[in-house]
């Protein structure tokens, strides 16, 4: 199989996988549907959960021969409210092929007291950061984060947690642990908001559940940008995954089975500079070394 990197096929990420040459990729990061009834068009999100749960341990065992054996597996998971187990069952899910490293919160609202007020002393005092989407429940709060699992084969891959390091807030400690830089690890919870500047493809009619390009980034500098490294999304969606790795310079493929969502991931490439050909090959190809 010869494969175009830098590129989105319209195809359904399971027979895409079943065919694509043994430890190809470096980094898969990817949201699947989370099976919360969204309009996908030709993919239907409201299975019969135990039947949607096998498919997604699918997804995982199809992906392990395709990834290197130090790859990392990042799977973006959310739920709807009245069924917060859905992520768990599907990282349990995705255990039974890989071993789970870091759990991820992205965390896209957050309301922080200001200095000087009490914590949980009132509404007033607070300042609130990202994007905020209301529940209209008696029974369920806002969902202002979602999960990132990251799989590995053993549990032990190397990550590169200072590419995603933050600043230390007290200076001295940069001498006190011996630190060559200003940077300590982020942790485990990331916020992200999303970024109005892609706001008119947060249009629920254009796709209803996009994650901003910044997450992907975060996970495949986490795992260590290589020049010659390579990406799979398998549910690319309106490519951010993509938009990512052109900001990152490094190549990937993707599977999205609505064509008119590859068509907006062209234009969203186009407006950030980046102009993939007509059927999406940018760069030229990916000789896997078998035959198509
Ligand atoms: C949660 S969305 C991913 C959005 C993406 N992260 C983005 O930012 O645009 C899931 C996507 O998976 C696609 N999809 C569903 N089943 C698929 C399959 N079997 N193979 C490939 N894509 C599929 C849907 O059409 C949808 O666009």
């Amino acid at each position: 199989m010869v494969l175009s990197v830098n590129r989105i096929y319209n195809a359904d990420c399971l027979e895409f996988m079943e065919h694509a040459p043994d430890s190809l990729f470096d980094v898969i990061v990817t949201s699947p549907p989370y099976n919360i009834g969204k309009n996908y068009g030709p993919y239907i999100d409201s299975r019969r959960k135990e039947e949607y749960l096998e498919w997604l341990g699918s997804v995982a065992k199809r992906s392990k021969r395709i990834l290197k054996g130090n790859g990392s597996f990042f799977l973006n998971m959310g739920a709807k409210p009245s069924d917060p187990m859905v992520p768990f069952e599907a990282a349990a899910r995705f255990a039974e092929t890989y071993s789970l490293q870091n759990v991820i919160h992205w965390i896209k609202h957050i309301s922080i007291p200001n200095q000087h007020s009490e914590p949980g002393g009132g509404a007033r005092g607070y300042t609130s950061h990202g994007h905020f989407k209301p529940v209209n429940s008696e029974f369920y709060l806002s969902q202002a984060h979602e999960y990132v699992f990251h799989f590995t084969g053993e549990g032990r891959t190397r990550i590169d947690k200072m590419a995603i390091g933050v600043p230390y807030q007290d200076k001295s400690n940069v001498k006190r642990w011996s630190r060559k830089s200003d940077l300590r690890d982020r942790g485990n919870v990331w916020f992200v908001p999303y970024q109005t500047s892609v706001g008119k493809y947060l249009n629920p009619k254009l796709h209803p559940a996009e994650f901003p390009p910044e997450l992907p980034a975060l996970c495949i500098k986490l795992h260590g940008v290589r020049p010659d490294m390579l990406v799979y999304d398998p549910f690319m969606g309106i490519g951010s995954t993509a938009l990512a790795c052109s900001e990152l310079g490094v190549q990937y493929v993707g599977t999205e089975v609505n064509p008119q969502y590859i068509q907006i991931a062209m234009k969203r490439l186009e407006e950030h500079g980046v102009f993939p050909g007509k059927d999406g090959i940018r760069d030229g190809e990916h000789d896997s070394g078998s035959n198509e």
